[in-house]
């Protein structure tokens, strides 16, 4: 009998849901709050009345286009953190209430464990890495390294101190002008611009934690100060400052896994994440003259996805790693 699970993912601004049988993926639907866009970042309030607004809807049409009956579901898995709580309350009651509706067992699902444990999904065109490994979040909400020597076994052994990876793509993309989310807009304008043609200062932080906000604070005074003597400066050097600022970043993760990869001895690198999908990430890690292996997602499971969430929900669901009514959402959620 084939397992079908249903995973559910509302911890931010996407309502998404999956259904995965025996490891394969049937559907995955994601529903982007467009809202969002014209305030520059995410909303809590707005974005928990959109969950509210697409959760059905999405649900529904993750169960038409995987072709099954929702009686044929084995399991729920949802994410119960970490995120913002409005957010996460609407899919954890909804998943609470379709799993009683159903009589069918609750799985609850890390956030962050189910960005690293996308690599597991049983597709042809993913590599699975092998245990142990170095697993390196990257998002509009966080910028972690992780211990990783099981799919349960997982150690936060570096984080950012102040602001994540991605919102200092978003912030200082911002600054220059750019639409929310900026990240994939510099990205772009990245490959058409010299890296090498602005400096900004790197952060010393130590052990393996990371900070990005001194960087951004350099990044305004210098956009601030260049503007004053020439009005156009932003626009005139977008490509540039794009580049360089993309270049510093990407500098900043590198040293850091190297110094992780030299403290743990381990080889393997997995990325998890939406700042996961830049271009010029993946070049720098996938370069052949790394003496180690750099794994990255899928591009539709880069971004937050309930594939992932059903993957955990469907590796806990063998391992009998049930939930029940009584636990709640929490913002904050240790992996
Ligand atoms: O994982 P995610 O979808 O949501 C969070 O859990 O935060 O990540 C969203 C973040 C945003 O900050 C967005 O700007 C960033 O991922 N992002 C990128 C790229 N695509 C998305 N950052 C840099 N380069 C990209 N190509
Ligand atoms: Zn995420």
């Amino acid at each position: 009998m084939p397992t079908y699970i249903l995973g559910i993912e509302s911890s931010c601004d996407d309502t998404s849901a999956s259904v995965l049988c025996d490891g394969k993926i049937l559907s995955n639907l994601v529903a982007n709050q467009e809202i969002h866009k014209s305030y520059g970042g995410v909303v809590p309030e707005l974005a928990s009345r959109a969950h509210q607004q697409n959760i059905i809807p999405v649900v529904n049409q993750a169960i038409s286009k995987a072709n099954i009956d929702k009686n044929q579901l084995k399991a729920i898995a949802y994410t119960r953190g970490p995120g913002l709580l409005g957010s996460l309350l609407v899919g954890s009651s909804f998943s609470k209430s379709f799993s009683m509706g159903l009589e069918i067992p609750l799985i609850e699902v890390n956030h962050m464990q189910a960005h690293l444990l996308v690599h597991f999904i049983d597709d042809l065109s993913i590599e699975k890495p092998p245990f142990p490994f170095i697993g390196v979040n990257i998002s509009g909400g966080h910028t972690q390294i992780v211990l990783v020597k099981d799919y349960f076994d997982m150690e936060v052994i570096g984080h950012t101190l102040d602001d994540a990876i991605g919102e200092t793509f978003d912030k200082c993309g911002k600054m220059m002008g750019l639409n929310y989310p900026a990240g994939p807009i510099i990205d772009k304008n990245s490959k058409l611009g010299d890296f090498d043609k602005f400096k900004f200062t790197k952060p010393k932080v130590d052990d393996l934690n990371f900070s990005f906000s001194g960087l951004k604070t350099g990044f305004l005074r210098f956009i601030e100060k260049e503007s004053m003597l020439n009005s156009d400066f932003v626009s005139n050097e977008l490509n540039n400052l794009c580049a360089s600022l993309q270049n510093t970043i990407i500098e900043i993760l590198f040293d850091k896994v190297i110094n992780a990869i030299k403290s743990t001895g381990i080889k393997n690198v997995v990325f998890g994440g939406g700042v996961s999908c830049n271009s010029g990430i993946i070049k720098k890690f996938k370069s052949k003259k790394n003496d180690f292996k750099a794994f990255f997602p899928k591009f539709e499971y880069t971004t937050d996805n309930a594939a992932m969430i059903a993957m955990v929900g469907y590796l806990k669901f063998q391992n009998n790693l049930f939930s029940n009514l009584e636990k709640g959402a929490k913002s904050r959620y240790k992996i």
